[in-house]
């Protein structure tokens, strides 16, 4: 599907679409369509329940005295308190309806929008124009590469969307950089979606490899690398399976005048497939754990988007890649090992193997790379779905500045965190008889007694965040700008995080 800009003129063929306000009020497009329809629009929307609400749709198939397919009229409320996330939805709905009713060519007209002042409208058009192209192009990703018999009345109709504004220029130019981001969210989602036969340690590796073209650097270490820095933790967790444990590193220097100045530090957790070792998932539903890697391929849509868009920032990514599997060779509840950080690890169930993933890889990432801050991301815990639903990502800190500018860039972006507690108390938890600390607590508090495991890691004065996305990696329904399937969700708002507090 191909995404233009264009000037207001309202094309003569395929679909139009029209924003129509509160109170069945016709913006400026719509009111001259009902004109050259012979007010067929008014007439329609009598006729219905359709009042301008946002999110309402109605369409006119065949509208009389002109030769277009149909007129599709798009609810949005109050047009003053638009937000860009509201063009978003409204271009991410329009692309799942025309492709629902088999159209092949759309325009839609962002006119009559702008509550700005003067100076500020031309801008704001082209805002407006730009994310409603963007959430078009979020919510056309499919992942149909195994599909190779799908009829093609099932596939997406839509060839062509052209947005049609005042500005169409400056709405192009910003629209190149949100493009960018989408690229970004579109690598994390193919990631998410491929099958553990496909993506593993080293095929996560290779894919990665992709960004060196963008000026990202991409080196690995693999196990016999990894025991010489004696990451017993990480190790222990890939030690079952016939595929070689990695540890990815993505360097993207944006500011390399800035260099004296220590980077940010994305890390993710990337479990290819979780079994859950010798302490075992059951059947139903364990193909979900191919997607495990969830924070990982967030790492690594994060640096596209970033390299992408050519980000002023210093950005390391760190991939924690195994695969958690049963095997002669796996590791057995009750072994202890010792992590890089020189802190013991009695491991008392291996199916809460992202703690110790993590463990090595923020230890690696602190010696190495004295970062100024560090947010990690992970599918780490059932518990956290059992607390926030599908709705939020657990969100941890050490810091209530990150912790207050991540909550602000998931809101802007549409990928909401909620904070949840730390505390000694908690941390008390995972005190171990036989080692320094045990991989699991009791029953209660399990989002917090892992993220409490994972802070035992992290150096006293580095602000830290934890990211828990297990309840949001993968969605089960479609969204306005969503598809269901893999979401991405982490890229925008890490994006978002640092072009607001880390760049320039
Ligand atoms: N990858 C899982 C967490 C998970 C569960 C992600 C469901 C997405 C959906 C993690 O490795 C895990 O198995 N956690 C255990 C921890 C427990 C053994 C302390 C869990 O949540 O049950
Ligand atoms: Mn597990
Ligand atoms: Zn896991």
């Amino acid at each position: 599907m191909k995404i233009s800009f264009a000037s207001l003129v309202l094309p003569e063929t395929g679909a139009i679409a029209v924003p129509v306000a509160k109170g069945r009020k016709l913006l400026a497009s719509a009111a001259a369509l009902d004109k050259a329809t012979g007010g067929a629009l008014k007439r329609a929307m009598s006729a219905s329940r359709f009042k301008g609400e946002s999110d309402q749709l109605l369409e006119v198939l065949a509208p009389p005295k002109v030769k277009n397919s149909r007129v599709v009229l798009l609810g949005v409320g109050e047009p003053k308190e638009l937000t860009p996330l509201d063009f978003e939805k409204l271009g991410g709905n329009l692309l799942a309806h025309l492709n629902g009713v088999g159209e092949t060519q759309g325009a839609l007209a962002m006119d009559g929008m702008g509550g700005g002042k003067a100076d500020g409208a031309k801008d704001e058009a082209a805002g407006q124009a730009a994310h409603a192209a963007l959430g078009a192009l979020l919510r056309a990703y499919r992942f149909d590469r195994y599909r190779t018999k799908e009829k093609p009345e099932r596939k997406p109709s839509l060839k062509a969307l052209a947005v049609l504004t005042a500005e169409p220029a400056a709405a192009k130019r910003r629209y190149g950089s949100l493009e960018k981001i989408a690229g970004g969210v579109f690598l994390t989602r193919d990631l998410v979606s491929e099958p553990a036969n496909v993506i593993y340690p080293k095929s996560f590796v290779t894919q990665a490899k992709s960004l060196e073209k963008l000026g990202v650097k991409v080196t690995a270490l693999g196990v016999a690398q990894m025991k010489k820095l004696g990451m017993g933790a990480l190790l222990g967790v890939g030690q079952g399976s016939e595929r070689e444990s990695q540890l990815l590193v993505l360097d993207w220097q944006g500011a390399p005048r800035a260099k004296a100045k220590a980077p940010f530090a994305v890390v993710g957790k990337g479990v290819t497939f979780d079994t859950g070792g010798i302490s075992i998932k059951p059947a139903g539903g364990m193909e979900d754990m191919k997607w495990d890697m969830g924070g990982a391929g967030v790492v690594a849509g994060l640096m596209r988007a970033l390299a992408g868009r050519k980000a002023k920032a210093n950005v390391i990514g760190i991939c924690g890649l195994v695969e958690n599997m049963p095997s002669g060779t796996a590791q057995r509840p009750g072994d202890i090992v010792t992590s890089m950080s020189g802190q013991t690890i009695e491991v008392l169930n291996t199916d809460a193997e992202g703690r110790l993933v993590l463990a090595d890889a923020l230890w690696y990432v602190q010696e190495k790379y004295k970062p100024r801050a560090i947010v990690d991301l992970a599918t780490l815990t059932g518990a956290i779905i059992v607390a926030l639903g599908h709705e939020h990502a657990g969100l941890f800190a050490n810091d209530d500045t990150l912790s207050e500018q991540l909550t602000a860039a998931g809101k802007a972006v549409d990928e909401p965190v909620w904070r949840m507690p730390l505390g000694k108390d908690y941390d008390k938890l995972i005190d171990s008889e036989s080692a320094d600390m045990k991989n699991i607590g009791n029953r209660s508090a399990g989002s917090i007694t892992a993220a409490q495991f994972i802070q035992r890691f992290i150096k006293d004065g580095t602000p830290w965040a934890h990211l828990d996305i297990a309840g949001v990696t993968w969605s089960s329904k479609d969204k306005a700008t969503v598809p269901k399937g893999g979401t991405a969700f982490g890229v925008r708002l890490l994006d978002r995080l640092i072009a607001e507090h880390y760049e320039g």
